[in-house]
């Protein structure tokens, strides 16, 4: 048996799954975020601890003969987090989530500095963990002064299960301290912010072994002595591993809280400019690349927020029928942008509303205006030479049939629905756990999802919305020029 942890923003889930990867059954645990001031988002890695015995508890509890039989666990987690340890192993402050912005000034100084595009392949985002480290420099010098080891959030985890520290390349090419091609610490980049290869943890592939469970833990939980902990990636390296997204062609785009268009390379083929996210998988010699957009679903739950709606209501108030692009449209940039804009100022809006818009005019602008935010995010991961046939669609706007036809045109792809099941991080996690241990080839256990249904382009709308598409994006200089 083995176990998938995927440490996710807002909780941790635990999948138990076989030998043949078939899901067994699954526990999860929530947790906070604080936001203290604008811009900050931290997590205490004591509440990931305590979220992690929760679910191993509820586990061993229910299902107490598989978890004897446990070889073992393979993490996911949430990317660019800055977890500080002191040379004790003692957790120095609150780690710093990636979607924490305070480090702006700091992200953009490193990124002027020619070497980190070069050598990372992207962009210095604030959301990344080396200007996290330059703010914390500036800052909170005497923490910065203590700081021996700097981990990501599931690489804490992986601290705690085995006393070790380790790190995997896909969650570590989101640092800004690696050389992703080389998949190596670059010297270079860790000395810009006062840092060496000693302040981070031992590199390892996805799917490798990286140590035992410690054995007081093992016993304190009630688990087997002899499991192996597998190293895991950054979160949607190792979705990619639950969805079988491994080679050239293969693809996903996921409409959840915000949208990720992502393609899995067979190479390390970089575009920085275009603010694609270009980071190595969880599985050697593979990377991916990735557009994202801030507010996907996002967007609708604020529609729904602001009407007094559900987003269920809002978008069955659209029919089932795909009607053609209206001349009301709507910026989806209601956290700022990452692809292909690298804004984390601008903001949205609607323009061209009509004294006869209705609320489900609205929906429609901004199903269509997320719609077309990934598809600059297609047009830019084009550029880099990825080359998508067609997409699995998973997150929770997937489940508006209406709104996958809409996206199926817009990017004019045929996209895949999976059928219901797992086919997450989670899994991803577990499967990476069972290459480690048993050494079974990846091409074998990330196998793709059954395929319930593919929502083709609609042939008679794609002219309209690529027309009403190329009006989008060419007015994004004039929507900033206004603000
Ligand atoms: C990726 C990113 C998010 C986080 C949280 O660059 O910032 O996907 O990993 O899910």
């Amino acid at each position: 048996m083995f176990i998938g942890l995927d440490l996710g923003t807002s909780g941790l889930r635990a999948l138990l799954v076989d030998a043949q990867g078939t899901a067994v059954a699954s526990a999860d645990a929530g947790y906070g975020v604080a936001h203290l001031h604008q811009g900050w988002s931290e997590q205490d890695p004591a509440d990931w601890v305590h979220a992690c015995q929760k679910v191993i508890a509820t586990l061993v509890e229910t299902h107490p003969k598989e978890m004897q039989n446990l070889a073992g666990i393979g993490l996911s987690g949430h990317m660019h987090g800055a977890t500080l340890l002191d040379k004790t192993g003692a957790v120095l402050r609150p780690c710093i989530l990636w979607n924490d912005t305070r480090s702006h000034v700091q992200a953009a100084e490193l990124d002027s500095d020619p070497q980190f595009r070069a050598l990372t392949g992207n962009i210095v985002f604030p959301g990344f963990t080396a200007p996290k480290l330059a703010w914390v420099a500036q800052h909170e010098p005497d923490v910065f002064a203590q700081v021996a080891k700097v981990l990501l959030p599931k690489d804490y985890m992986t601290f705690w299960l085995t006393g070790g520290f380790s790190g995997d390349m896909s969650d570590c090419a989101g640092t800004a301290w690696l050389d992703v091609g080389a998949r190596d610490w670059s010297d270079d980049l860790l000395a810009a912010t006062n840092l060496t290869r000693d302040h981070m943890p031992t590199l390892f592939e996805g799917s490798q072994v990286v140590g035992k469970i410690r054995p007081d833990l093992a016993t304190a939980l009630g688990l087997p002595t002899d499991v192996q902990i597998v190293a895991g990636g950054g979160d949607n390296a190792v979705a990619a591993c639950g969805v079988g997204a491994m080679k050239e062609g293969d693809g996903f785009v996921s409409l959840g809280t915000s949208g990720v268009l992502l393609a899995a390379r067979d190479g390390f083929a970089p575009m920085a400019d275009s603010a694609v996210h270009t980071f190595c998988h969880a599985v050697p010699d593979k990377w991916y690349q990735m557009g994202v957009v801030l507010a996907a679903t996002d967007s609708l739950n604020w529609l729904a927020g602001i009407t007094g709606a559900t987003p269920a209501e809002l978008t069955a108030e659209l029919g089932e029928t795909l009607g053609p692009p209206t001349a009301l449209r709507y910026y989806p940039y209601l956290s700022g942008e990452r692809t292909p804009h690298n804004d984390s100022a601008v903001r949205g809006g609607f323009i061209n509303i009509d004294i006869a818009t209705t609320r489900a005019d609205m929906t429609h602008a901004v199903m269509t205006g997320v719609s077309f935010a990934l598809r600059d995010s297609l047009e830019a991961l084009r550029k880099t030479g990825a080359n998508l046939q067609s997409a699995l669609a998973i997150g929770g706007g997937a489940a508006s049939p209406l709104w996958v036809e809409m996206l199926a045109t817009v990017l004019n792809l045929p996209l895949d629905l999976p059928e219901q099941g797992e086919f997450g991080a989670a899994l991803g996690a577990a499967r990476l756990a069972i290459c480690g241990v048993t050494g079974q080839p990846v091409a074998q256990v990330m196998t793709k999802p059954k395929v319930s249904k593919t929502i083709h382009p609609r042939a008679d709308l794609v002219a309209a919305y690529d027309a009403s598409y190329a009006r989008f994006a060419a007015s994004f200089p004039t929507l900033k020029a206004l603000q």
